[in-house]
């Protein structure tokens, strides 16, 4: 067993105040110094010291260290949402003139971010591998931004060889960790650079939390954090810090049990005659499943299936019968939701993106699996007749 089964204390040296097993929230957004001097000194390393809370406060610094350990990271910066962590990391690392690859299928908000980037000259290529990588990489390619497994297509790639093709070209590789959490997959033992979460899925957990995170090198998240947090104002309060704190508490019991439902729903999926694919990189059909068992300790239970159908109404009918999943955006929270993603994006969005009209994607709770298969089953039936 490793340290992170027990990362409710891990990056927690001090025992806390009078035998508290909870650290205390530090509520307060400024700090006061007992001279001019000592506020001078204190500002020089503004991203390092108590100071004021949009730059930094103790309860959230704890959440940070208990992240960075996590991720096996130098350091990790918090921010109050996975997009404010997304694009102060991107903004850090390009300038006018650069270009950004984008291996696979991302988080839409994140191809729009880069759509955003063009206005200041920054432009950006999507590859499916790295032979077109080969094809598409310029002299000023400076940062390869990548999900593995992809999202909604839950697609995987190798990430050594990915960081290896890009480290042998001097360019940055970023990676979007938010499927796995640090648990199931430390990308940054495998070369990539900076690790970014959306603290807002499993490892807040309960669905009344919404932060990010970037972790990696001191080199590389210091300057994030002294500039791009600091002038962008995404800051995490020390609420939810202390909630985040709280996730991590529970973490490895909760992912296991996501993981056996998820399987569990998985399988019987694969098996009913009016599916078509299950996209969850545990089942040994999935095309990834060898590379899964080298890069990845355990799977969350965030996937897709594909009905058999192309008709959208027949989508939204067998999403409307279902009793137990909610339909909502977001995942990684106790409850169960699915959704049907080609009702709601643009027609273009999808084809560009190869999602199948009959493709819902499930985010699977805690509740029992039997539970969830026969609200599943149920749907499936009506939607065969
Ligand atoms: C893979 C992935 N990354 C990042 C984000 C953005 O996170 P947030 O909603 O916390 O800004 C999301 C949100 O759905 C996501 O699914």
């Amino acid at each position: 067993m490793n340290d992170d089964w027990i990362c409710g204390r891990l990056g927690e040296d001090e025992p806390w105040l009078m035998g508290a097993v909870n650290p205390p929230v530090f509520e307060n957004s400024i700090f006061s110094f007992e001279t001019v001097g000592d506020l001078a000194g204190a500002l020089k390393d503004e991203d390092e010291n108590y100071i004021y809370w949009r730059g930094t406060n103790p309860t959230v610094d704890l959440a940070q260290r208990k992240l960075a350990a996590l991720e096996r990271a130098e350091r990790a910066k918090c921010f109050g949402s996975g997009m404010g962590a997304i694009s102060a990391t991107i903004s850090s690392l390009v300038s006018s003139g650069d270009h950004v690859l984008v291996l696979g299928a991302i988080y839409g908000p994140t191809t729009q971010f880069l759509r955003y980037l063009e206005k200041y000259g920054v432009t950006h290529t999507h590859v499916t591998d790295l032979a077109a990588a080969d094809s598409a990489v310029m002299p000023s390619t400076r940062l390869l931004y990548f999900e593995s497994p992809s999202y909604m297509a839950y697609e995987l790639f190798d990430i050594p060889a990915v960081t290896g093709w890009a480290r042998s070209r001097g360019i940055v590789t970023v990676m979007d960790n938010t499927w796995s959490t640090p648990l199931f997959q430390k990308p940054l033992t495998m070369g990539v650079d900076l690790v970014l979460h959306s603290l807002s899925k499993y490892i807040g957990g309960h669905s009344d939390l919404v932060g990010g995170v970037v972790c990696g090198s001191a080199v590389l998240v210091r300057p994030i954090a002294r500039t791009e947090y600091m002038l962008y104002g995404a800051a995490m309060s020390p609420h939810d810090a202390a909630k985040v704190i709280k996730g991590l508490r529970t973490l490895p019991v909760r992912m296991a049990a996501h993981q056996e439902r998820g399987l569990a729903v998985a399988r019987f999926l694969e098996g009913h005659p009016a599916v078509r694919s299950v996209n969850h990189p545990g089942l040994p059909a999935h095309p990834g499943h060898d590379l899964a068992a080298r890069q990845l300790s355990g799977y969350s239970s965030l996937f897709s299936f594909v009905l058999d159908t192309d008709d959208r109404d027949q989508v939204s009918k067998f999403l409307d019968h279902l009793r137990h999943f909610r339909i909502a955006v977001s995942w990684g929270g106790f409850e169960s939701l699915a959704i049907g993603p080609a009702l709601s994006i643009e027609e273009s969005v999808r084809t560009t993106m190869g999602i199948p009209i009959g493709l819902v994607r499930l985010a699977v709770g805690l509740e029992p699996a039997d539970t969830l298969i026969d609200d599943l089953s149920g749907a499936l039936e009506t939607f065969i007749a």
